[in-house]
């Protein structure tokens, strides 16, 4: 390589370099950075342009030319990269400056929802139940006036219906109010021995501070040879002693219901004064919680079950439990979705798909 040709292709790579980095001293945004970096490195740049006076050169002057314009060709190319990364940070800054965010405060802490109180209660019923052998069956919550009312031997007309008025479709479909026709659709698809609890929602045409249109209900039903009131007795009493405490006694009063014989109401002594008697429980020392008694045959006729078939039945609003538990006077709040009053009810149980499914599956 001649020492002349040499030399002026060092001062034009000195030259380039230097007006480069005054050029980027200047610069001041984004694209004046775009316009120089195409200016110098683009192809009309002046590296390009000695690129295009190698083409004359011997092979070794060629290479050892083309080196030394590579070596500066990447250092222009890290220099406004390092500029293009200065800028970037200074719009950064400059943006959080206008919005005021303060990046050193500590964040919030992040909140985290909770199952609905009457969901946990539930499936805490849901648990006790299943604990002792039962199985969940689900029914639809638009229902036909047959296994709503008359598979239970209410007849048409009859003066059974009129306590449980509620919102009819037309003639013959209705919002089931409650959840016994859950009993005669499992009756009608499975053979005896059975044991089942049945959760959901029914309606009805009433609304106060203790009736909701939409509420919800536990039935249950255990159908064998040999159930007797007794084995109703024990299953209820130690739903009560897992439900609300070991001290919880129960009481059972005659009562009517269309598809039981006999029928009762049960009542648990009072969680507040432990049945001494207070304000709460009227002073009975009593709150009633739930109806039950034996199936009517009448039931197993309409299903065609043998006739020596025997069963007990059980149904329970959940509202009213949750009440009773958590001491709420007003079943409206569990409606509202107001987090002041949901926030109240954090969940010990998990929320899994699992576990919230676990109302919604048929597992009989
Ligand atoms: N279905 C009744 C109601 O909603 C409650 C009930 C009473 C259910 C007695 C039963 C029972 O299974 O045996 O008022």
């Amino acid at each position: 390589m001649s020492e002349t040709n040499h030399l002026s292709l060092k001062k034009s790579l000195d030259l380039v370099l230097k007006s480069a980095t005054e050029e980027l001293n200047q610069i001041q945004s984004y694209e004046q950075l775009m316009v120089q970096k195409s200016r110098f490195l683009g192809k009309k740049g002046p590296l390009s342009e000695l690129f295009k006076t190698l083409g004359r050169l011997s092979f070794e002057e060629k290479s050892l030319q083309g080196k030394e314009i590579n070596l500066i060709k990447e250092e222009l190319e890290s220099l406004f990269q390092k500029k293009q990364y200065e800028l970037e940070e200074q719009t950064l800054h400059r943006q959080l400056a206008q919005t005021y965010i303060d990046i050193t405060r500590p964040s919030r802490s992040a909140w985290q929802g909770t199952l609905h109180p009457l969901t946990q209660t539930m499936q805490q019923m849901v648990e006790i139940f299943t604990e002792l052998g039962f199985a969940i069956a689900t029914g639809p919550e638009i229902e036909h006036d047959f296994y709503n009312f008359e598979a239970l031997n209410f007849p048409p007309a009859h003066p059974a219906r009129e306590m449980q008025d509620t919102f009819f479709i037309n003639e013959q479909t209705l919002l089931r109010t409650h959840t016994s026709p859950v009993q005669i659709r499992t009756l009608l698809k499975h053979k005896p021995p059975l044991r089942i609890i049945c959760p959901g929602k029914v309606y009805r045409k009433d609304a106060d501070v203790t009736h909701s249109p939409m509420f919800h209900q536990i039935e249950g039903l255990w159908v064998d040879k040999h159930t007797s009131m007794a084995d109703l007795k024990g299953v209820l009493q130690t739903f009560a002693k897992k439900m609300f405490g070991e001290h919880t006694r129960i009481r059972l009063r005659p009562s009517f219901f269309p598809f039981v014989e006999p029928g009762a109401e049960v009542d648990v002594s009072c969680l507040f004064c432990q049945g001494h008697g207070c304000r709460l429980c009227k002073h009975t020392g009593f709150i009633e919680i739930l109806g039950a008694g034996m199936v009517h045959p009448h039931i197993f006729k309409a299903v065609s079950y043998p006739k020596e078939m025997r069963g007990f039945a059980f149904g329970m609003g959940v509202e009213r439990i949750a009440m009773l538990l958590y001491g709420i006077d007003d079943i409206r709040l569990f409606f509202e979705s107001e987090t002041r009053f949901l926030g109240q009810f954090v969940s010990s149980l998990p929320m899994t798909l699992e576990t919230e499914s676990v109302l919604d599956k048929d597992v009989l």
